[in-house]
């Protein structure tokens, strides 16, 4: 039987979403844990989290399109807060994980994934972290900004002993500029499944992308608008539950599949929100030679132009590109249509 406390959302204590918001807003790394009891993690369940639920589920949507995933094996979420990241890779590909393990400085934190983990209709074991098991997957979410010197460090130990990483983080330009420096120290260890195209030096560290940072945005679930607890939760939050940033990435230590690429294209990603213009629309564009701003013209591929400022349009291509513009273009992972 649960330990965890029942919420509905006529139950909501804003004081407690209050605080937890500005404690993640906050540019102070905080002194330790500031889950203050079982309740907090609920609110944070029902809420925020779900939230982050739907970033995951944009990123997994798009590997299994592509048919990648993780090696079956123990999967390790890290920084696991009430266990969002991890349950959606779950529920993603229920035959990866053979047994789940959670790690967080909070040890509320760890209670509350793991009841949580256990009220669900599943055989797959769940327990605090177990250091001499090395996790096959790695799953980290939203915690990079809360990591002192010494807990990066921590982390790094983790990453060592896995053989895949999935790794999501907001899309604000500071975590997303950190999350491509951990990618310059494990690029070499892992091969880069998401969201690089290529596998070489990130490109946004080019002198002249400066003002760029690698984020994405994930679509919210289509009836959401229709929801009033989601309304009124976005209106009181201040949160435009519509746009949802977020930085990530994959990364693999087994031998990358080939990929077939029409002859003359390469593979790229548009990285943020493309703008529509009636003649073509311009994009961030991000392949093995640079990260450039780029003009994909209307006429080249009229239904996919149409539609790129959308977060269901697809966002990784073939193409081909000369001075600044798109020659041919084939989308390769189109999103959830909406
Ligand atoms: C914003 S919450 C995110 C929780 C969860 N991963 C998610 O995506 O919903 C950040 C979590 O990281 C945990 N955390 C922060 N620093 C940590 C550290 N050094 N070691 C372990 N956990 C840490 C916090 O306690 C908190 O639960």
């Amino acid at each position: 039987m649960s330990s965890l406390p029942k919420l509905g959302w006529d139950q909501l204590d804003w004081s407690v979403l209050d605080r937890l918001r500005k404690q993640f807003l906050s540019d102070e790394l905080s002194a330790g844990p500031y889950w203050q009891s079982l309740a907090d993690l609920a609110h944070y369940d029902l809420t925020f989290a779900e939230r982050i639920g739907w970033k995951w589920d944009h990123v997994l949507a798009e590997l299994k399109q592509r048919g990648w995933s993780p090696p079956a094996g123990p999967l390790l979420d890290w920084g696991c807060g009430s266990g969002i990241a991890h349950r959606r890779v779950a529920r993603a590909w229920p035959e990866v994980p053979t047994s789940l393990q959670v790690f967080d400085h909070s040890l509320l934190a760890e209670k509350f994934a793991i009841n949580r983990w256990r009220d669900l209709p599943t055989e797959i074991a769940i327990d605090s972290w177990d250091r001499s098991v090395n996790p096959t997957t790695l799953v980290i979410s939203h915690v990079i900004n809360e990591l002192s010197d010494d807990d990066a460090e921590d982390l790094m130990t983790a990453l060592e002993s896995a053989t895949t990483v999935l790794w999501i983080e907001p899309g604000a330009s500071d975590a997303a500029h950190m999350l491509v420096d951990w990618r310059e120290r494990l690029r070499g260890k892992f091969n880069i499944i998401y969201p690089c195209p290529h596998q070489g030096r990130c490109g946004l560290l080019a002198a002249g992308n400066e003002n760029h940072w690698c984020h994405h945005f994930a679509p919210p679930p289509g009836e959401l608008g229709a929801d009033p607890n989601w309304v009124k939760f976005g209106q009181r939050a201040g949160i435009d539950l519509r746009s949802l940033p977020y930085s990530a990435l994959v990364l693999d230590r087994r031998e990358a599949p080939v990929e077939p690429v029409p002859p003359g294209h390469i593979v790229g990603r548009i990285i943020g929100r493309p703008k529509v213009a009636k003649p073509f629309a311009r994009l961030l564009g991000c392949d093995e030679t640079s990260v450039s701003t780029l003009q994909l013209p209307r006429r080249l591929a009229p239904s996919l132009v149409k539609k790129l400022d959308r977060p269901t349009a697809p966002r990784r291509m073939h193409w081909q590109r000369m001075d600044g513009t798109v020659t041919r273009v084939q989308a390769v992972a189109p999103a959830k249509s909406d």
